[in-house]
């Protein structure tokens, strides 16, 4: 199955599209119990499903340092390294635990730009199987009001399977 992985063999409309992807991304994953594949593989996976994502990737909460999140695998260009908790979209969903769902990027208090083009944005907690924060998975567009809650429902079904 993973040999044939691509984004044509995917169906069109969206939500059957996230049904699959996390059908194919279990399938690929099975019995690999390594953190940095599994998040470098659903990373890709996912940025090269949709026309809508800019910049995929994770921030994870960094050991040394628990109230920041550093930069994990990503698909774009370049994006920040560090993001203290509270701050931006990324450290508001790290600060809740909750996923932010966010139309325009200017109109979020304390947005952090790490792309011009970045227009709207999706970010969803990752959490371990004992329910502890490892970080946030962002997904960037560079079109405004880019993601809706069927993004959210496809988002947070895959991401909540991933490492638990
Ligand atoms: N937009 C994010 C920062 C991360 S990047 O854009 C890759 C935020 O405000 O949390």
């Amino acid at each position: 199955m993973a040999e044939a992985f691509n984004d044509l063999s995917l169906p069109a409309e969206k939500a059957e599209r996230y049904r699959t992807l996390a059908e194919e991304i279990a399938s690929v994953l099975d019995g690999e119990p390594n953190l940095t594949a599994r998040m470098a593989t659903v990373t890709s996976m996912l940025a090269n499903s949709f026309e809508h994502y800019f910049w995929t990737g994770f921030y994870l909460v960094d050991p040394a340092r628990p109230r920041e999140l550093v930069v994990g695998p990503y698909q774009g260009t370049l994006g920040c390294l560090r993001i203290a908790f509270g701050r931006g979209v990324c450290g508001t969903a790290a600060e809740t635990g909750l996923t932010q769902l966010v139309a325009d990027v200017h109109a979020f208090p304390g947005h952090i730009a790490c792309d011009g083009r970045s227009q709207s944005e999706i970010v969803v907690p990752v959490f371990d199987g004992a329910g502890t924060l490892m970080g946030v998975f962002d997904v960037d567009s560079d079109q405004p009001a880019a993601f809706d809650l069927v993004d959210q429902q496809g988002l947070e079904d895959i991401l909540s399977k991933l490492f638990t």
